[in-house]
């Protein structure tokens, strides 16, 4: 069974660049796009402080419908243009929102939720694939180095099943 190691108190720029090698191991050599989210969402939500859902969305050619993720129940389709989530899909660009009461059409999944972050997953040929998201319940959770550390994943995982 996969041991997530524990964060050394460090920089969080350090702390990203271990988890992203220990993505790297867990994600090498599947291109299975659910198993591979599957495991980055476990990864993500067990080594990153205050979290409180970590997961994906992908694309259907449509919306975006819920995949793996760890947290409470999430909402399962968001229409692109809506909520964070549909906002980083629609404009490919990732969203850090330090209070998502104040983001407009935030949609709330799970009330705690007070900050977040999503990265749009483009493939190589410029297709969407879906978002990778961390909520987090403390406000202004996260930071340009957290939108580095959560882009720097997006790509451990687009590698992976581009492969
Ligand atoms: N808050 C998101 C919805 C997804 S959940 O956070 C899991 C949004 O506004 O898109």
């Amino acid at each position: 069974m996969f041991q997530a190691a524990a964060l050394r108190p460090s920089s969080k720029r350090e702390q990203y660049s271990e988890l992203v090698e220990q993505a790297r191991g867990l994600l090498s050599g599947e291109h299975d796009r659910v198993a591979n989210a599957a495991n980055l969402a476990a990864l993500g939500f067990h080594a990153l402080p205050d979290l409180n859902w970590a997961g994906f969305y992908f694309f259907d050619g449509r919306e975006l419908v819920v995949g793996p993720f760890q947290g409470k129940p999430a909402c399962v389709r968001i229409a692109l243009g809506k909520g964070v989530c549909g906002t980083a899909a629609a404009t490919r660009e990732t969203e850090v929102v330090r209070d998502v009461e104040q983001f407009p059409g935030h949609i709330a999944c799970d009330i705690a939720s007070r900050s977040e972050i999503v990265v749009p997953l483009v493939g190589a040929d410029g297709r969407l694939l879906g978002v990778w998201d961390v909520d987090s319940p403390k406000l202004a959770r996260f930071d340009a180095e957290d939108r580095a550390g959560m882009e720097a994943l997006a790509r451990v995982w687009l590698e992976a099943v581009a492969a």
